[in-house]
């Protein structure tokens, strides 16, 4: 049986979207043979009425289809800080300087390429291009968070502007280990192993606490933000009360604007609150561009030239362009499911159902009221519930942020994941990117995860290829 859409919601409004995919003759959704109940069309929608109908590389980089068209100025105007590289200050178009003093990349999308997806870098020499390190010590900052290391801060900046060193560079390495199969057909994960090296300021001792995390897609992002607190206080279960070995955690973060602790939502282990707050951490962290909501370079104790180098202004990023980048952010849209009426992939749904994937890639979820209309009010398809999950040892990186433990991490929505190849032309998925495709992705579920993991591992070849292909569809 398919499962039925839990919560109430406007058929009328499925009925309009879907309409609007036919006048741009949206074939892949597979409507106008048989007739569809309105929850099978609903299930197309994974971004409610925000779902927009493209399946090229530009799939994750349209703006919500229900936006009004004032709004889709200011997301042009977004798309365009997204994409523009950032310059060294002083420079003569003064509020787009300030890069640095140290960095990992000049633009949002360097790793964000094309709204979606990072990759761990093909070589071990190789500088990363589109992933990060992040580091701390034992303890925790003032506000709970992660204790950032006195000279490195909370994150490795592989590059700097001229004049000041560069803190280092992460090498990734793999070791091959074999598996099978419940039927006997083998397969090989790549654990991976990361050193810091080349290191700018001196060692980084022995407690320091390393994750590296490629760069998510960023679709979809306003929606996860327009969930109420109160669904993810229902879906978590952290004593496992129902005793079906999944418990699901929030975890509570800091939120610098509000100053208090609130749901974290984004991120890898649900450690950013918002999407204001992620995007300043990012121009920070990742660009070293102050904003009003964190305007203090982050030059660590011993780092001298860091500390005297020139800076864009204060803050170097102005509110006028966070709010534009904030509204881009916030409507990337999510493209609809395709090839629903692909047997082999409605297969594929139904044991997703079976083996337990949906406790935690929660298929059906309901948006409350949020600042941009928009994305009030929707019914939507992330496949996740926000919650971190302990999913064992080996896919831990032993490093707390905030509540979330070394081996917790956020079940990742799976809207748009089938696109990943189409958009970045890679397979690359989980937090480090190291699964080499879908099954590789499942295979590395441990923890929680783990009776899932063995139902997927003992399915027959036939039943696997079918809840990939399920996989491939959204
Ligand atoms: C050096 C690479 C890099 C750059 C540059 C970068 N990001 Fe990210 N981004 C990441 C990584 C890695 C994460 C996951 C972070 C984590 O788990 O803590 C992330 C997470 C995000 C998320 C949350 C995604 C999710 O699924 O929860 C958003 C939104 C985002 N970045 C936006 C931006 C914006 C806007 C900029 C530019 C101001 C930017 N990023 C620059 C690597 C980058
Ligand atoms: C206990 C909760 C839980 C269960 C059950 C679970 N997952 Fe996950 N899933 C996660 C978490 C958490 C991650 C992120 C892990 C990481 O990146 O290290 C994830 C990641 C993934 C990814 C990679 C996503 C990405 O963006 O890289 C895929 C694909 C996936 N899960 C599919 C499945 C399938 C299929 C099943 C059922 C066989 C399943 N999951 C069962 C929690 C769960």
């Amino acid at each position: 049986m398919r499962k039925k859409v839990v919560f109430g919601r406007s058929v009328l409004g499925a009925a309009a979207v879907i309409a609007a995919a036919l006048t741009v003759g949206y074939a892949p959704l597979g409507i106008g043979g048989e007739t569809k109940d309105a929850s099978e069309m609903d299930m197309a929608l994974l971004g409610g009425t925000t779902t927009i109908f493209r399946t090229s590389r530009e799939a994750f980089s349209a703006p919500a289809s229900n936006l009004d068209s004032k709004s889709v100025r200011t997301f042009m105007f977004g798309r365009h800080l997204f994409r523009r590289n950032w310059i060294i200050a002083p420079a003569s178009v003064e509020d787009l300087d300030g890069l640095g003093p140290l960095f990992n990349r000049v633009s949002c999308s360097g790793c964000h390429f094309k709204d979606g997806r990072g990759e761990p870098p093909e070589k071990q020499d190789a500088l990363m291009k589109s992933m990060l390190v992040r580091l701390s010590i034992p303890g925790e900052s003032p506000v709970g968070g992660p204790n950032p290391h006195p000279v490195y801060g909370d994150q490795l900046n592989d590059r700097a502007i001229l004049g000041v060193p560069k803190e280092g560079r992460a090498a990734i390495t793999y070791e091959e280990r074999a598996g099978t199969y419940g039927d006997g057909t083998p397969y090989s994960l790549r654990y991976p192993t990361v050193d810091v090296v080349d290191l700018g300021y001196g060692p980084l001792g022995d407690d320091v606490m390393i994750s590296p995390r490629v760069a998510p897609a960023v679709i979809g992002m306003g929606l996860l933000e327009a969930i109420p607190e109160k669904t993810l206080r229902d879906l978590a279960d952290p004593d496992d009360a129902d005793g079906d070995g999944i418990s699901g955690r929030v975890n509570m973060v800091w939120d610098e604007a509000a100053q208090k602790r609130v749901p974290g939502r984004l991120g890898w282990k649900s450690n950013q609150p918002t999407v204001r707050q992620q995007i300043a951490g990012a121009f920070l962290g990742d660009m070293g561009l102050t904003t009003s909501l964190f305007g203090t370079q982050n030059c660590g104790e011993t780092q001298t030239e860091c500390q005297s180098a020139p800076n864009g202004g204060e803050p170097e990023v102005d509110d006028t362009r966070m709010d534009a980048l904030e509204l881009y952010i916030q409507t990337l849209a999510v493209p609809a499911r395709r090839d629903l009426d692909d047997p082999v992939a409605q297969h594929g749904e139904q044991l997703f159902t079976d083996i337990g994937c949906g406790a935690c890639h929660t298929p059906t979820l309901k948006t409350g009221e949020h600042q941009v209309a928009a994305l009030s009010d929707q019914t939507i398809h992330p496949y996740s519930d926000l919650l971190v999950h302990n999913m064992g040892e080996e896919l831990g990186d032993g490093r707390p942020d905030f509540e979330a433990q070394g081996d917790e991490w956020r079940t990742a929505p799976l809207w748009g994941i089938g696109l990943v190849p189409t958009v970045n032309g890679h397979r690359y998925f989980l937090h480090d990117g190291r699964a080499r495709g879908f099954a590789e992705a499942i295979l590395w579920h441990g923890g929680e995860a783990e009776k899932s993991r063995e139902a997927f591992r003992t399915l027959s070849a036939e039943d696997r290829d079918a809840l990939v292909r399920f996989l491939e569809t959204l």
